[in-house]
């Protein structure tokens, strides 16, 4: 068990972003604002078909048009190396090694221009002759390759001879639509070739693993690349893989011998950097009369590019979610001809706990009791997969606390039961559990003679609020004011961090901080002359603050950082910190977050219309770094999953596979006037898996939205509806 730091002051405070002058004024560079003197500027030709052969390309005319430098196509492009396998799984396919075609909108060509317009502009003129083939396309499709993952099937207890032997029993089928990420920053690389060294500015949330796949790619040393993104316009995880035009744009800049900048389009957004994979979810109960859920069995089907790889972890949380004996998992994947899948906020969990949480709705229903009754009943109160205590778990009080604050006492039971004129009125929650994880991480810290301190690492604030935590975390370890510390990130030439991804981030940088933070004060008081109150104290002996050290036992006596550096003549000093995997592997692992949300809604009788009109979350993410951002957080995932309920929806045409709704006309999203007043409250204790005492808290706010959603149209309605989007159509 891990010591954690206690008693701050600093850490917690709803503090403004550090960030948030340079995106107001526009001093914040995001990697589409790159420029420099001689760039030139590359645009996409994306495939008009889902599945088939390229039988010619005639760029002659594009290469004729003005302004254009070159045209890279499957013909002439240069060998490269396979892009390689990354912590997450292995790198899509690259779209122009060969003619074959297996999406609509896959990468055919890229034009290299003068100007944007001038490249957009001849891509217009590339000449295609496409050979067809039927594309496979529907999740239901029989004629579809199933891949199975032996990963995804688990088991403890004996789930066949529970759902047999159970008093009740409950047997239903879920499905989830694909979704796009979308980010509003249009994803850009901006790369340029320095000598032999590649610099690049993407949308990446992983600078480390960009790095890696690009030094891989073109045959460099990883210190021959630099990946650099100060400034993210929104990630949502399609920044957690390197996408095809990342490598593109690269090769363009080196083919042309000019920086070149690749900006996708909004409808490119749309099949250019993942979705979260399409899912049909059979979910099977078993439970006792007198409330004990006795067998859980949860089996997903989830959609995959027709070569690809990445997988959507549907039923990761499962057989942590319940103090359950019997529980399975299942899944497999369809190949279909739509472009691939990735990682979109809460990957797998997001789709999964709809179907659970939905499904212990309706078992409350059947056994007579209180949804939140029927969760408490059955809490993990270990973690029940290991046996093992959490490192934290504050789920009973997200349920509790959540309840008490929305007025949950205030419902009746009976569906049906509440009006409001022509208005139905439902209430509905969920329970969240999110499980943990965190990589390993470094950061140096820099203190100088003008009493600030510097903090770097390879990390990326994808607009969470990485920047304004780590200033917060490292004032507060060093006694100095967040004023005081400048944070650099974003860049893979820093110490190396993982992904801005899986709600990761957040542990394992306050653990390198911390690390950082202990090894400078170390250095400091090695700084101490022979005959001052340091000399010779360790740093349990001593507190900081006012950007002095002092002796615990007397705080009278102790010295500036900027003494001790003048005393030494020193300009400044720099500690490295660190969390290695053996260090995450010997500690206790990392519970994760944890939620309960609850939703009030309002049907309209007659016409089916939905509004959320108002919802508590009540959220466990250990400690708070900063009070007002992880609020934001946790409201903007909320928003999220409201859109996911209600709107979201990718919708491929079954005989052409193209996307029909690529903009955001016709893709809907929630605008401001389907927001309700959102109400956020943090419960739960310091997690004891880190120093910090920090668990990530930056997808769970999406999770168990749809299910307290949709648990609130049964209350209100009597209809349960089981297949994402809640659109009027379903409800009439
Ligand atoms: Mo999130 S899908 O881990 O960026």
């Amino acid at each position: 068990m891990t010591a954690v730091i206690t008693d701050t002051a600093i850490v917690g405070a709803p503090v403004d972003r550090v960030d948030g002058p340079a995106k107001v004024t526009g001093a914040a560079r995001y990697p589409s604002d790159v420029c420099y003197p001689d760039l030139a500027h590359a645009a996409l030709v994306q495939s008009a078909i889902a599945a088939g052969t390229i039988s010619g390309i005639d760029a002659g005319q594009a290469l004729a048009a003005p302004g254009v430098l070159a045209v890279i196509t499957h013909q002439n492009c240069p060998p490269l190396a396979d892009a390689p396998a990354t912590p997450l799984g292995p790198s899509p396919r690259f779209p122009l090694r060969d003619n074959r075609i297996v999406h609509y909108g896959q990468h055919v060509a890229v034009v290299v221009a003068d100007t944007p317009e001038q490249a957009v502009a001849a891509a217009r003129l590339v000449a295609i002759d496409y050979q067809r083939a039927e594309p496979v396309l529907g999740i239901g499709n029989p004629e579809a390759p199933v891949v199975r993952n032996p990963r995804l099937e688990t088991e403890r207890g004996d789930v066949t001879a529970a759902l047999a032997s159970a008093a009740v029993t409950y047997d239903e089928t879920f499905t989830t639509p694909a979704e796009v990420n979308n980010p509003i920053g249009l994803f850009a690389t901006a790369a340029r070739w320095d000598g032999g060294r590649l610099v690049v500015h993407d949308c990446t949330q992983w600078p480390m693993m960009t790095r890696h796949v690009l030094a891989t790619v073109f045959g460099l040393p990883e210190d021959d690349v630099r990946v650099l993104v100060p400034y993210l316009g929104g990630g949502f995880g399609a920044g957690l893989i390197t996408w095809p035009h990342v490598i593109l744009a690269a090769l363009a800049a080196r083919v042309t011998g000019r920086p070149v900048k690749l900006v996708l389009t909004r409808p490119q957004m749309f099949t250019s950097v993942g979705h979260r994979a399409q899912t049909v979810q059979r979910l099977r109960l078993g439970a006792t009369r007198d409330f004990t859920l006795t067998a859980i069995d949860h089996d997903a089907t989830s959609t995959v590019g027709a070569q690809d790889a990445t997988m959507e972890p549907v039923t990761a949380v499962t057989p942590l979610s319940y103090a359950c004996a019997n529980v399975a998992t299942h899944g497999r994947q369809v190949r279909l001809n739509v472009p691939n899948p990735g990682w979109l906020r809460a990957p797998g969990k997001a789709v999964g706990n709809f179907s659970l949480e939905s499904a212990l709705d309706e078992l409350s229903y059947a056994l007579g009791i209180d949804p939140v009754d029927l969760r408490l009943r059955n809490h993990a109160d270990v973690n029940p997969q290991s046996g093992r205590p959490w490192s934290s778990n504050a789920l009973r009080e997200c349920y509790l606390a959540g309840a008490k604050h929305f007025g949950w006492a205030g419902r009746d039971p009976a569906v049906r039961s509440m009006r409001d004129g022509q208005w139905l009125v439902g209430y509905g929650m969920a329970g969240v559990t999110f499980g943990g994880f965190y990589g390993p991480c470094r950061a140096s810290i820099t203190l100088s003679r003008d009493g600030t301190a510097r903090v770097r690492s390879a990390a990326t604030d994808i607009g969470t609020g990485t920047y304004t935590v780590a200033a917060q975390l490292t004032a507060e370890l060093l006694g100095l004011r967040t004023s005081q510390v400048v944070v650099e990130i974003g860049d893979s030439d820093l110490p190396p961090a993982p992904q801005s991804g899986g709600s990761g981030l957040a542990t394992a940088l306050s653990t390198a901080i911390h690390a950082a933070a202990g090894n400078l004060l170390r250095a400091f008081l090695d700084l101490a002359p022979g005959g001052s109150p340091l000399h010779g104290r360790s740093p349990d002996e001593v507190s900081v603050a006012d950007g002095c050290i002092h002796l615990i036992a007397d705080p009278s006596a102790g010295l500036a950082y900027t003494d001790l550096l003048a005393g030494g003549d020193l300009d400044e000093v720099t500690a490295d910190g660190e969390v290695t995997p053996q260090a995450i592997a010997a500690g206790m692992p990392p519970a994760g977050a944890f939620a309960a949300h609850f939703a009030e809604v309002r049907v309209d009788e007659d016409l089916g219309l939905v509004r959320v009109t108002r919802m508590t979350s009540a959220v466990d993410a250990g400690r708070i770094l900063n009070e007002k951002l992880a609020r934001s957080q946790i409201l903007g995932a909320v928003v999220m999953g409201i859109g996911m309920t209600l709107f979201e929806e990718t919708v491929f045409d079954p005989a052409t596979g193209r996307i029909a709704n690529p903009t955001f006309a016709d893709y809907l999203i929630p605008v401001s006037a389907d927001i309700p007043d959102l109400d956020v409250i943090f419960v739960g204790e310091l997690d004891r898996s880190n120093p910090v005492g920090v668990k990530g808290l930056g997808e769970i706010g999406i999770v168990g939205v749809p299910a307290a959603i949709a648990n609130a149209v049964y209350h209100a309605t009597g209809r349960r509806i089981r297949s994402l989007p809640i659109t009027i159509d379903k409800l009439l």
